[in-house]
């Protein structure tokens, strides 16, 4: 797969935590589809453009499986995301069943009938944040426990479980480290098998009973999907909680500009998941490989290419959003591509919605004079798990 030509080599390293890399910007000033080197050395296709990646993510010709996995250019180490996944043959099948087993359990109503819990569990948090007292790592305070408490309501996984499946999905995040990655995946299923046993025998009003209970899910199926969504749905919200406070703090007008207007929140929201976005680092987007070979741009992709969709780029891309490098909580468009377009569109989106909102509501009201403990520039996003992060948001007030 290596040859000896000079590529732009992925990760794109940050000089700052909240602003896009020199090496993408130089590189999206040249166009929107372009060939780089992913972190362990092979060739793949950069897509950055707003009207590509939303096409792209939607385009049957791109899949996340290969006809032949092991001869598959790798966007990193992580089991989960660093290559190909699932059967080349069946996969839209596959992915049709998917939707349609995990639909009922994620229709907007019924995610909506979880805000109070949400409330209820963001003011619990808060008022361990007020007792323990400033300074703070709000990291470790909210971000990170809030949506491990939702995703463990929802699905019905004993929140006295959580620093064992944070740590196996940590390691399953991992993009440097692939036996670290396999091993995390794998203690992560073993444990969704022995719940659904538990389920089995002892079902509740959640979302794992509900999958166990369902004509046809064998054992398997139940413990992978529900592990999916225990991956999927904390994750990325934990990110997302982590630089929109960033985005708020950095600059305490914003604060202030929604202490003093919080119906603006819901709007505000949007932007926070907008601008937080950078592209670049880490895995640099979603994932696909090519189906068949197609034309974009001038370019010919080939049957098999990896082709990174980079979410982030996109959103910052000056033909769809005007100073796409501001933050501006009333910005007119807010069609940002953070959940994804199309099919395979983020089906925990209304519910990451929910957490957001319900944080900043929540947050500054209660803490008006919160405030970055440390200098923003000293932060540091990780780059060794896919969703990359904060891994600590020190504040004062
Ligand atoms: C702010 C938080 C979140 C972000 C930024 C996010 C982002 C995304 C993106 C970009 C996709 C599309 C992937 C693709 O096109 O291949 C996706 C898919 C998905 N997300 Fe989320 N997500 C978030 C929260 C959640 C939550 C809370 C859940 C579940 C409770 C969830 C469950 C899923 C599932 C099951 C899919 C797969 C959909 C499919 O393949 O059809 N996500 N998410």
């Amino acid at each position: 797969m290596a040859t000896s030509v000079q590529l732009p080599q992925l990760p794109f390293r940050h000089t700052h935590p909240l602003e896009t890399a020199p090496a993408l910007r130089q590189l999206r000033s040249l166009g929107t589809v372009h060939r780089v080197r992913t972190p362990v050395g092979h060739e793949a296709w950069l897509i950055t453009g707003y009207a590509q990646v939303r096409e792209l993510l939607d385009d049957p010709r791109l899949g996340r499986s290969h006809p032949r996995p092991e001869t598959a250019a790798r966007s990193g180490e992580s089991a989960l995301f660093g290559g190909p996944l699932g059967d080349f043959d069946t996969e839209t099948a596959d992915h049709t069943r998917m939707r349609a087993l995990l639909q009922p359990h994620f229709s907007p109503r019924h995610l909506r009938g979880l805000a109070p819990r949400v409330e209820a569990l963001t003011a619990g948090l808060l008022d361990d944040l007020d007792e323990a007292g400033s300074p703070a790592d709000l990291h470790a305070a909210l971000a990170l426990p809030l949506p491990i408490l939702v995703i463990c309501e929802l699905l019905g996984v004993p929140y006295a479980d959580r620093d064992q499946f944070r740590q196996w999905t940590d390691d399953t995040a991992n993009v440097c480290d692939r036996a670290r990655s396999e091993r995390g995946l794998a203690e992560l299923y073993r444990y969704g098998l022995e719940l659904v046993k538990h389920k089995r025998a002892h079902p509740g009003d959640d979302v794992m009973s509900r999958l166990c209970a369902t004509d046809g899910v064998s054992d398997e199926e139940a413990a992978t999907r529900s592990m999916h969504l225990l991956f999927a749905g904390h994750e990325t919200t934990v990110v997302q909680i982590g630089w929109g406070v960033l985005l708020l703090l950095s600059n305490p007008v914003r604060w202030q500009e929604l202490s003093d207007n919080p119906e603006l929140i819901p709007h505000a929201v949007e932007e926070l998941l907008r601008a937080s976005t950078r592209g670049g680092a880490g895995v640099a987007g979603i994932p696909r490989y090519a189906r068949a070979d197609f034309r974009i741009e001038g370019v010919t992709i080939r049957a098999g290419d990896l082709v990174l969709l980079d979410i982030g780029s996109a959103n910052h891309d000056p033909a769809a959003f005007a100073e796409p490098d501001a933050v501006d909580l009333g910005r007119a468009q807010t069609a940002h591509l953070t959940f994804g377009y199309g099919a395979r569109y983020c089906l925990g989106a209304p519910l990451a919605r929910i957490e957001l909102k319900t944080v900043f509501a929540q947050l500054i009201p209660r803490f008006p004079s919160m405030r970055l403990a440390v200098d923003c520039a000293t932060l540091t996003a990780r780059d060794d798990v896919l969703a990359g992060g904060l891994g600590e948001l020190p504040v004062t007030w």
